[in-house]
């Protein structure tokens, strides 16, 4: 076995609720802030982890709470807020969880409590964007939340000027095409026959629909590849068996399996709204680093796990034995669209999340990804340590800040976005929760020298619990 990077207690701190929001500079800086770092980095992530008490079952059932880090002449400034959505309000007030989370939260009270009531509440927890004058908190299961970029105040659901409607969905995990500026997501509605919806949302802020696809059996799709002809999907072989959901003795998350033995499936629409689909070994992906065209094929690397990260009910996520949690590893996936065949090669063997590359190389030609790992070289662990991937020559660089740092997604920032620089040219920035101080850090790396010592560790005032995902634009609010 080997020996653990962490003590549990550590880790379990991180999960702590934040309650305040506040507003300040940073002024507890280790090192010095570049000069040429400016811009804002937002996170989203579940600030709040319980109601006046009452534990949220599933981390990603938490109130979404957004982050702002603002850097401009060697300082930064720190704000925080959560999205005021209606539940949040309701909640608030009440003092008690009204709402059933998607992932594993049930209103007290059993299932009694719980049977027909299919309202999910709309954490906007997951991903922050900055796009078109728009800062909008994304969750993948209903609309984005608008928010203010200056001062953080929540401004309503985003409609994009009507073009979405309540009901539907837009994802949590857009990808932006540094080329033209436009923002590219995709929204599902599941059934028996799932349809997925491809949009793009211009640099004006305007959403425009692509094309709809209709894809038989039920789609579990947290995440897409983007290139400039493709989006492409992997729908994993998961059944959603909704009964215990309607019944209320489950969650929705945990109506989800991955059939036995079912082959995944790349879904690959091009610009016309035609699909393809081609079949490869089972697997389930939530995240997809980067994809690029080459010839008659895609590239595509994603982070792979053997079987769904199935939620048990009633267990506190808090307490989970990292032995026992399938680990996720990068893969390089090379589709033939030609020959419809796959081909796929390990890339990253530690177990690994949150996968970003350069913003000019979205859909393009890549070396480098930037990774949260674990910071052993084997078995599973919290993510604490950062992997700089080297895809042309193999390549591992590794920081870590083991045993009692750990870290949320890495966001590369290039150092001068308009020049044609060295694709590593610029800065990894991570916010890590370090449990000696019980606080959080925003540190700032040298992506061309990740291992080193670190550029700039800014020291806030609390702890931030462990986010989800965010992005840096470079407007300074
Ligand atoms: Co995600």
């Amino acid at each position: 076995m080997v020996q653990a990077t962490f003590s549990s207690e550590d880790w379990q701190r991180g999960y702590e609720s934040l309650r305040t929001e506040q507003a300040y500079w940073i002024d507890d800086v280790e090192g010095q802030i570049p000069a040429e770092l400016e811009g804002t980095l937002f996170r989203n992530g579940p600030g709040q982890l319980d109601v006046n008490g009452e534990k949220f079952g599933h981390p990603f059932d938490g109130d979404g709470m957004i982050c702002a880090i603002a850097f401009q002449n060697s300082r930064a400034h720190f704000s925080n807020q959560f999205v005021k959505t209606p539940e949040f309000l309701a909640e608030k007030k009440a003092g008690k969880i009204l709402y059933r989370g998607v992932f594993g939260t049930q209103k007290s009270g059993g299932w009694l409590s719980n049977i027909f009531d299919l309202k999910n509440k709309n954490v906007a927890n997951t991903s922050v964007v900055y796009q078109g004058g728009k800062l909008l908190a994304l969750w993948e299961a209903a609309l984005p939340y608008g928010l203010d970029p200056k001062s953080l105040d929540t401004l309503g659901l985003e409609t994009f000027g009507g073009k979405l409607n309540a009901g539907q969905v837009f994802t949590a995990h857009p990808r932006r095409d540094d080329r033209t500026g436009d923002l590219w997501g995709f929204g599902v509605q599941p059934g028996p026959k799932s349809t997925i919806s491809i949009y793009k949302v211009n640099d004006r802020g305007e959403l425009s629909t692509e094309s709809q696809v209709k894809v038989s059996g039920f789609c579990f799709l947290h995440d897409f590849a983007y290139t400039p002809n493709y989006r492409i999907f992997m729908q994993n072989p998961v059944s959603f068996n909704p009964l215990p959901f309607v019944m209320g003795f489950s969650t929705a998350g945990e109506c989800i399996e991955l059939k036995p033995n079912a082959p995944s499936q790349f879904l690959i629409i091009d610009r016309e709204g035609n699909l393809t689909t081609i079949e490869t070994d089972p697997c389930f992906v939530f995240h997809h680093c980067n994809a690029y065209e080459e010839g008659d094929e895609i590239i595509l690397d994603s982070v792979c796990y053997p079987d769904y990260p199935k939620l048990e009910p009633n267990t506190d996520f808090r307490n989970v034995d990292f032995n026992k949690v399938i680990a996720g590893q990068l893969y390089r996936f090379t589709i033939n669209l030609k020959l419809g065949k796959v081909k796929r090669e390990l890339i990253l063997e530690r177990s690994c999340e949150f996968p970003v590359v350069h913003p000019r190389c979205v859909g393009q030609k890549y070396r480098y990804a930037y990774i949260g790992a674990i910071a052993q070289s084997s078995g599973n662990a919290p993510l604490q340590a950062i992997a700089k991937i080297n895809f042309e020559t193999g390549k591992e660089e590794f920081h870590s800040f083991a045993p009692r740092g750990f870290i949320s997604e890495p966001i590369f920032v290039p150092r001068d976005r308009h020049a044609d620089n060295a694709e590593d040219d610029g800065w990894v920035l991570v916010l890590v929760f370090d449990a000696t101080h019980n606080r959080s850090d925003l540190v700032v790396l040298d992506a061309q020298n990740i291992s080193a010592k670190p550029i700039a560790t800014l020291h806030l005032k609390h702890h931030v619990p462990y986010g989800l995902h965010g992005s840096f634009t470079h407007e300074v609010f």
